[in-house]
């Protein structure tokens, strides 16, 4: 038996479509302001992926790119600006930051109804507790490809690797308020394969290439990808992108995000989708 494959296009798609037609209905188009510090490729990479995909989606996006020596005070000088700016409605700051920036200072900063990647308190507070708010793209961006597949939640054990902020805690969170049975593990787990082998929905979400091999995995079961890791070739060969899960858990599982092209167009349309949904908000 091989996995059904579950690529993130066609669910992400649909997200878009969603998105873009709720977005034509507003006065004017939503406005997704970005801000990163310095030049990590990974994040360059990944703000120009949403800024292209904002535009294409009729959205306004506006990138920041600020030396990487920006200080902590003219950061938070700029999130009050955009925060005061009612011509923005969603704000994105890049992780990870500088040392010399407080992530935390930062986040708690953003007016929590521009916060379009929920990790602002308040709404992290609200996902827990199980009450509507602006959701982290990742967490939410997986739990729509589910849907999108027909995959039950509900009821289901779930097993969580990783308690990161952006991933691993926001998605527990919402696969409890789906209902299902929740385990999270992580870097101090004791043996981790008994842990996800109990997992009828694996989710996996640490940055180790190839951390799950298929007997961590119970026959069937649904694993859900999120690293993305770049790694150099074998012999000198071209760097290639992929994921915390050994590729062979196809053999074993019921279903597999791929790596690339599962989990991460998710994150993109759901912070497009999140953008629309402040601009909605604010728009009341
Ligand atoms: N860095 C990696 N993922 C994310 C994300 O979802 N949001 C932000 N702001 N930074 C990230």
């Amino acid at each position: 038996m091989t996995a059904r494959l579950l690529p993130g296009a066609p669910a992400a798609e649909a997200l878009l479509a969603d998105a873009s037609a709720r977005a034509a209905r507003l006065p004017t188009p939503p406005h997704l302001v970005m801000v990163r510090l310095g030049d990590d490729p990974a994040s360059v990479s990944y703000v120009r992926g949403k800024d292209r995909k904002a535009r294409e989606v009729g959205l306004t996006s506006t990138v920041y790119a600020l030396p990487e020596t920006t200080t902590q005070a003219e950061l938070l000088d700029l999130i009050a600006r955009l925060n005061a700016d009612d011509s923005v409605n969603g704000i994105l700051v890049q992780l990870p930051l500088p040392a010399h920036v407080s992530e935390q200072a930062v986040l708690h900063a953003i007016d929590p109804r521009k916060d379009v990647d929920g990790f602002h308190p308040l709404n992290m507070g609200e996902l827990w507790a199980g009450r509507p708010a602006l959701r982290p793209c990742t967490p939410a961006g997986i739990l729509y490809l589910l849907d999108h597949y027909g995959i039950p939640v509900a009821g289901q054990r779930a097993v969580v690797v990783g308690r990161s902020h952006i991933v691993g805690r926001p998605l527990a969170g919402l696969l409890l308020s789906r209902d299902a049975t929740v385990t999270v593990a992580h870097s101090r787990t004791g043996d981790l394969g008994a842990v996800t082998r109990e997992a009828d929905l694996l989710c996996v979400a640490v940055g180790q290439p190839h951390l799950i091999t298929p007997e961590m995995v119970r026959p069937g079961a649904t694993v859900i990808d999120v690293g993305i890791n770049r790694v150099s070739g074998e012999n000198g060969g071209k760097a290639h992108l992929t994921g915390d899960v050994d590729p062979e858990v196809a053999r074993v599982a019921g279903a597999i995000t791929p790596v690339p092209g599962g989990v991460g167009p998710m994150t993109i349309a759901q912070l497009l989708a999140n953008t629309v949904a402040a601009a909605e908000m604010q728009a009341r």
